[in-house]
């Protein structure tokens, strides 16, 4: 990865978590060219990592220039502009080029559509805490990768988390649980709050112990890769106080609820995979 040249087309909060993992891990900034739609954002990307930043706004034509010689373009505009995109720079994208598209629910076989016969295309599904280095990738190939060019792109998305590399079909699955998944976290941090609240607790201590249970809690499991179960009995004694709580949670079919969320998830994303053709 290190020598490779890279085009990082709409340069906004997952672009630039992606920027932010390249150059930690060794690329130059001189090897790195991105967009953005407004010239304020393409001059604070240049300003903050020292790349070359173009905006559309002021050169219409900043996306070509961004890709001209680019082995490794990422896609990283909303959904609804990557077929315009990719049709704006088809024409100077380099015969070799590997296409990296963070886009959810365009699929790799609609993006090869939009680009000359030879160039590679891969899906790629992060997370928000990507943002941090903390993300979970899922990667999928489109049907004229090589195993060098899925190595690259697993490398890529290393640098900003975990990668779990799978079948395309099953990629809209992966984003209904990795994808939206800080989402559901999110949430039961809200009312989780809100309970420690209607105990007496301050807003901020609240938030404190909350959100250090959750981290602790997770990195507990992931240090001891223990079951999750496992650990759970850990800290619910017989007849003690967890057990009322988890008694209760029980009743409420938790199991069911994650399996009822994550199917409306899954539903909704092929109803966007459709209006996406
Ligand atoms: N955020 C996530 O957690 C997440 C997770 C998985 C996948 N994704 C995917 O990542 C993509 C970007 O999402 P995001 O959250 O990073 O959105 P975002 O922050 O709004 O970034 C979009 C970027 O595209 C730029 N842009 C708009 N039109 C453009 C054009 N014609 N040419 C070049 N650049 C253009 C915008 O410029 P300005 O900055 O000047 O407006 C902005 O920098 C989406 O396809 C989304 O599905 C995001």
């Amino acid at each position: 990865m290190q020598e490779t040249t890279v085009a990082i087309l709409g340069c906004g909060s997952m672009g630039t978590a992606i920027l932010s993992g390249m150059l930690h891990h060794g690329i130059n900034p001189t090897q790195v060219k991105v967009t953005a739609k407004r010239t304020e954002s393409a001059e604070a990307l240049a300003k903050k990592h020292k790349v070359t930043a173009y905006a559309t706004e002021y050169q219409p034509n900043a996306n070509n220039l961004a890709v001209e010689g680019a082995q490794l373009v990422l896609l990283a505009v909303k959904p609804a502009y990557i077929t315009e995109v990719l049709d704006q720079v088809s024409s100077v994208l380099r015969e070799d080029a590997l296409i990296v598209s963070v886009a959810a629910g365009v699929t790799t076989e609609t993006i090869e559509q939009h680009v000359p016969k030879g160039v590679a295309v891969v899906r790629a599904m992060p997370n928000t805490p990507a943002l941090i280095g903390k993300g979970v990738t899922g990667i999928s190939a489109g049907s004229r990768v090589s195993q060098e060019q899925l190595a690259l792109v697993d490398e890529l998305f290393s640098a900003v988390g975990k990668t779990l590399v799978i079948p395309e079909e099953q990629i809209d699955a992966l984003s209904t649980i990795s994808g939206s998944g800080p989402a559901y976290v999110f949430f039961f941090i809200e009312e989780f709050i809100k309970a420690a609240m209607a105990l007496g607790f301050s807003q901020e201590e609240a938030y404190l112990m909350v959100s250090e249970t959750f981290l602790g809690a997770a990195a507990l499991l992931v240090k001891t890769q223990a079951d999750p179960a496992d650990l759970r009995r850990q800290v619910t004694s017989p007849n003690g106080t967890t057990m009322k709580a988890v008694a209760v949670m029980e009743e409420a079919n938790l199991d069911e609820l994650f399996i009822k969320a994550t199917s409306a998830a899954l539903a909704r994303a092929k109803e966007i995979a459709q209006e996406m053709k």
